[in-house]
């Protein structure tokens, strides 16, 4: 039987440097194909010229045999071909199910029947979401989920999921994986972008890894392993594997002065009566799963959530009673909180790197002169592209141009351009290849080796105990426990997450 889809020789050039070089790719009926690749390794262009967002430089594509190029996603969506990108492409100020029959006008008139059917269907596929809620109320993982539903809906017979699992907590991922395997089974192809390669190496039937954008391995799942997929994607061995080290009694810091007490602070019913300590020198890792508060209860610390919400309590910053209303406050006192959504709300995209790295230092009024230094921008800029790695043609590139987990690295990098005392990362590597998560482990180890109070949201069990110095695991809007990461294992703090 011929490929559904067949690529040859696809090349994708942005001015004059090739995101994708010379791919033969081929996609079969039924399969679920994994796609894999560093940061930058351009997975996500060479599946949107695939899906029409994207035109090849040069290359043909077939789609069912036939010679097309597709002009719109819309144009490929009428043709069966659905993608699920990364960076979400929901309409925010609409609800969930508008989106889901989003150009179906016929149905847009009628309310009431669309709120129901949408609840039927986003039942159906087990997600559990609202369908009367604004998108823009939502979290990154409830968007994604709408995501997903809305190319189902569409009765895709190519569907492209670009890093769908990111957002999901375990429940959901098992839920996502059942879906998967059930379009799998009625026929559906799917290419299934991820930087988890358990899930790749799990679930799908074909495996195909680019590197600097050339396809360098491709072949049956059954093939590959984690060493073999590792060694492809980087072109060497990895010597350090991070996620196999674990904290001992002699890699533990000791705290140094307490900078951050909350007591019995709680914000509509996602914060409740929650307390507890942060000190310098020290990681704290906050694991909870989603719902739990612990995204919230730092935006109220770090002024991002309205202080009208806030009820009760006392926080306390150096000593100092504090209640900040907006971040910049926050900011000038030294908290920097460095978001998990980056599309909504970690980066200027229209903007380039060095100007995003410079409203890092504008915002927290570090700027050496009263009028915009260019000179002193790009010292910023190249400094920080430097210490994080950013790859990007060069710094006037704008952070739309970047690849997802390059454009993590400027929301960090905004964030600590701000010169915090307390930073507070969340979710600081979703999207971040294996190599580049090793880079950024690092990077957060060396802030509070040099004295940093140091916060690390996380709903990586390995990352959380890969990172932290103490533990706290929230549940229900507060932080129930404190484990030591010498006493802990993925077992006993997911059992206080739930329990
Ligand atoms: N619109 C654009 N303009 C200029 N360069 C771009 C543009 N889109 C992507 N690139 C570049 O193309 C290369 C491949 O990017 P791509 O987004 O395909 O990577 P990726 O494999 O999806 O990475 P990630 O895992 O980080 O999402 C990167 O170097 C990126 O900077
Ligand atoms: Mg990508």
């Amino acid at each position: 039987m011929a490929p559904i889809i067949e690529m040859r020789n696809i090349t994708k050039s942005y001015r004059g440097v090739p995101a994708v070089k010379n791919v033969d790719f081929t996609l079969e009926k039924g399969e679920i194909h994994a796609l894999l690749g560093e940061n930058g390794a351009g997975k996500s262009t060479l599946t949107k010229i695939i899906a029409g967002v994207v035109e090849a430089s040069s290359g043909e594509m077939k789609h069912q045999g036939q010679t097309v190029s597709y002009g719109t996603p819309f144009e490929a969506l009428s043709h069966g071909i659905a993608m699920v990108f990364q960076e979400t492409s929901l309409v925010p100020s609409m609800t969930v199910a508008q989106n889901i029959y989003l150009g179906e006008e016929k149905f847009l008139n009628r309310l009431r029947g669309i709120y129901i059917s949408a609840q039927q269907f986003l039942q159906s596929l087990n997600f559990t979401v609202d369908p009367t809620a604004t998108v823009a109320t939502l979290g990154a993982a409830k968007r994604q989920m709408v995501e997903i539903a809305r190319a189902v809906h569409h009765k895709a017979d190519v569907i492209i999921f670009d890093e769908p699992t990111a957002t999901l907590t375990p429940e959901e991922k098992r839920h996502f994986f059942a879906l998967m395997r059930r379009l799998k089974s009625s026929g559906v192809s799917i290419i299934f972008i991820t930087h988890a390669l358990e899930e790749a190496l799990a679930h799908a039937t074909r495996i195909s890894i680019l590197r600097d954008g050339e396809l360098v391995a491709s072949g049956k799942a059954s093939e590959f392993d984690r060493d073999k997929v590792v060694r492809a994607m980087v072109g060497r061995n990895l010597t350090n594997e991070i996620y196999n080290r674990k904290r001992t009694a002699e890699t533990i810091r000791k705290r140094g002065a307490q900078v951050l007490s909350v007591r019995d602070i709680s914000m509509g019913s996602m914060v409740r009566n929650t307390s507890f300590s942060i000190f310098e020198r020290q990681i704290t890792g906050i694991f909870g799963l989603i719902g739990s508060g612990r995204t919230e209860t730092f935006k109220v610390v770090s002024g991002i959530n309205k202080r009208d919400f806030l009820r009760g309590g006392e926080i306390e910053f150096d000593g100092r009673p504090v209640r900040y209303t907006v971040p910049a406050e926050a900011v000038r006192d030294g908290i920097v909180y460095v978001t998990e959504d980056r599309k909504l709300e970690g980066f200027f995209e229209t903007m380039s790197i060095a100007e995003n790295f410079y409203s890092g230092v504008l915002a927290a009024g570090l700027e050496k002169h009263s009028i915009i230094s260019f000179r002193e921008m790009r010292a910023i800029a190249a400094d920080w592209s430097k210490r994080l790695d950013v790859k990007a043609i060069n710094s006037n590139a704008r952070v739309v141009e970047l690849s997802g987990g390059n454009q993590q690295k400027v929301v960090i990098g905004k964030g600590l351009a701000q010169k915090p005392r307390l930073v507070i990362f969340d979710e600081p590597t979703r999207g971040v290849d294996v190599g580049a998560i090793a880079e950024i482990h690092q990077f957060i180890n060396q802030l509070a080796d040099d004295g940093l109070a140091v916060v690390v949201i996380s709903s990586y069990l390995p990352e959380i105990m890969n990172l932290s110095d103490r533990i706290l695991v929230c549940r229900q809007g507060r932080v129930v426990e404190e484990v030591s990461p010498l006493e802990a294992s993925e077992e006993k703090i997911m059992f206080a997450a739930v329990h």
